[in-house]
């Protein structure tokens, strides 16, 4: 018997709903929607189904308070948390998300023991070494999405100031989710050709500077939180690649042991993307300028990290 593939998004705020969302309107699978909000998750769930007779997509999408809903998931993309308001860094998030975090952990361990998670819960490294940590899954079977975000931003401004499609701009922004973040400017290429050819090192820099800064820029203008639809589609493309074992390689947060040179830590490398969730983190030669912001960034997680084990202990 051939049965779709199934998708549990924990948190039914402004990041899960789209990410519900996305998964149901590119038919990834059955999507189930959790939140503790009593109604909330329903009532979405409910808005997305009578959806999808209009954008013509098939899926069952259920939105429930109950954590045993997501037996049997292929995959589960954690969203569940505070966001920021202006003011605040990730980082402050901590404490208040580490314990929501501990308690989505346990139920995923519980109930979908066999997934693979996707979080996107800020603050984003800290949060994917916790609920790693929680589950006791293989690191594989964990990974956290920041750096197809942070790319896509780098991205979004690129094409604007060169006035060119984003469909030829790659980027690659490693390292930690935060002002701290990596962008590898050789990396960065508009069909090919080197950024560096097409920019100056002043622009350049100036769109590295909005792009450390371009989740703060949102929520500067939003008030009230932070930006979700573009958080949103980053962890969907994390889950497509596992759910159709795509093998695509993009920046994610990943468990290193010792590559970088870096050991227990989750942060933004090059992963293989597929049908294990992290097949092999590509381990690309870095500047030693570049080595050293990758290390310089992973220190403030593992810093983070310790504070948050010690937040749900
Ligand atoms: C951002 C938050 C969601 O970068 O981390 O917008």
């Amino acid at each position: 018997m051939i049965r779709r593939r199934k998708i549990s998004v924990v948190g039914a705020g402004n990041v899960g709903a789209s990410a519900a969302l996305y998964c149901a309107e590119r038919e990834l699978g059955d999507v189930v929607l959790i939140d503790v909000v009593e109604g909330i998750p329903q009532g979405k769930g409910l808005d997305m189904l009578q959806y999808g007779p209009i954008e013509r997509f098939d899926g069952r999408i259920v939105g429930t308070q109950d954590g045993a809903a997501m037996a049997g998931s292929d995959v589960v993309i954690v969203t569940a948390g505070v966001a920021r308001k202006p003011g605040m860094t990730r980082l402050d998030l901590l404490q208040t998300n580490a314990k929501i975090i501990a308690s989505v952990a346990d139920n995923i361990k519980t109930h979908a023991p066999e997934s693979i998670v996707v979080v996107i819960t800020n603050p984003l490294d800290t949060m994917t070494y916790l609920l790693w940590k929680r589950t006791g899954f293989p690191p594989q079977r964990v990974v956290g999405q920041a750096g197809i975000l942070d790319g896509a931003r780098f991205a979004a401004f690129i094409a604007a100031e060169l006035n060119v499609s984003v469909e030829d701009i790659s980027t690659l922004v490693l390292g930690g989710h935060g002002d701290d973040m990596v962008p590898l400017i050789r990396y960065t290429t508009v069909s090919g050709i080197p950024l560096s050819e097409l920019m100056s090192a002043d622009k350049i820099n100036a769109l590295v500077d909005r792009t450390r800064n371009g989740g703060a820029e949102i929520v500067k203008l939003l008030k009230t939180g932070s930006a979700y639809y573009a958080p949103a589609a980053a962890g969907v493309q994390m889950a497509e690649a596992i759910l159709k074992d795509k093998r695509r390689i993009m920046a994610c947060s990943a468990y290193l042991t010792g590559q970088f040179g870096l050991n227990d830590v989750y942060i933004g490398v090059p992963v293989l993307i597929g049908g294990n969730g992290v097949e092999s983190i590509v381990e690309i030669r870095l500047t030693e300028a570049e080595q050293t912001a990758l290390h310089n960034s992973a220190k403030i997680y593992k810093e983070a990290n310790a504070d948050s084990l010690k937040a749900v202990s």
